[in-house]
């Protein structure tokens, strides 16, 4: 506890642990809402069958690799987050992005598939925003600790949280070929991140939402919208991936 309170006040966190009680109070609410009629017709549960082998199989083997590192660090457990490094590799290598922009990076598993991928593509910039976790120890040392320190030269990270970080990356990028979102998962901070993003959004720019069935952001807002949209079952979860450019999701997923 006094290590929260000492990290709160390091990182003027108030803010940010605001907004995640305030989503620990909601987010039964926002889960009990869901239309999981919406996600279990629709998604596609054996992704394998949909997607070019050879560069899937490059996945594997990256997140084989990642999770022998990961599986060193034994004692920092907590800090591992369940992004589908295969379908962020593949997604990558597929459309050969100039600007990636992702949320959410804990230990980095999602940002070490893009960079991975920028590096096979040779062509490529990652822009990661993150907040550090309040309840362990030195937070930003284990921030992107499974990232190889020679894929770091395309990588852009900050660590003062969405609202923060997110107006100032923009400012950097020109447009977003790619956007992942894996942060705060409640629809209000999915709804601000859109929001703030839309503008750099050009027609074949391809948006990955995580764990979809948190609550129905990604169904009110893509459903019935000029974009087309693709889901996908991941473990327990749901990942949504879409695009106003349905020949892309086409090439990605042949179904
Ligand atoms: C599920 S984890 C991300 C997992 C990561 N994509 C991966 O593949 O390893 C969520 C991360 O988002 C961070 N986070 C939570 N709320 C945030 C916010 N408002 N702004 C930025 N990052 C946030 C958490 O601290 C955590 O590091």
């Amino acid at each position: 506890m006094k290590k929260y309170f000492n990290n709160i006040i390091k990182y003027s966190a108030y803010r940010e642990v605001l907004r995640k009680v305030r989503y620990r109070l909601i987010s039964k609410k926002e889960k009990a809402q869901v239309d999981t009629d919406f996600l279990s017709k629709e998604a596609i549960t054996n992704i394998i069958d949909y997607v070019d082998n050879e560069i899937w199989k490059e996945g594997i083997e990256l997140e084989n690799a990642l999770n022998q590192k990961w599986s060193k660090l034994q004692s920092k457990k907590k800090y591992k987050g369940e992004a589908d490094v295969k379908l962020l590799y593949y997604i990558t290598r597929m459309i050969k992005p100039e600007f990636i922009l992702e949320t959410g990076v804990a230990s980095g598993f999602s940002s070490a598939a893009f960079l991975t991928a920028i590096t096979n593509n040779k062509k490529g910039k990652l822009f990661s925003s993150d907040f550090p976790y309040l309840s362990i120890d030195n937070p930003e040392s284990m921030v992107g600790v499974v990232v190889e320190d020679k894929l770091k030269l395309n990588w852009n990270l900050l660590l003062k949280g969405d609202r923060v970080n997110l107006p100032e990356i923009l400012i950097k990028l020109s447009k977003i070929d790619i956007f992942h979102y894996d942060s705060d998962k409640s629809y209000e901070g999915r709804e601000f991140a859109f929001n703030l993003i839309k503008p750099k959004l050009h027609q074949d720019s391809i948006l990955i939402f995580d764990d979809i069935d948190d609550n129905n952001f990604f169904k009110d807002y893509f459903q019935n919208s000029n974009f087309y949209y693709r889901l996908i079952k991941y473990n327990s979860k749901y990942i949504g991936v879409c695009t106003k450019n349905d020949q892309i999701l086409k090439n990605l997923f042949k179904l």
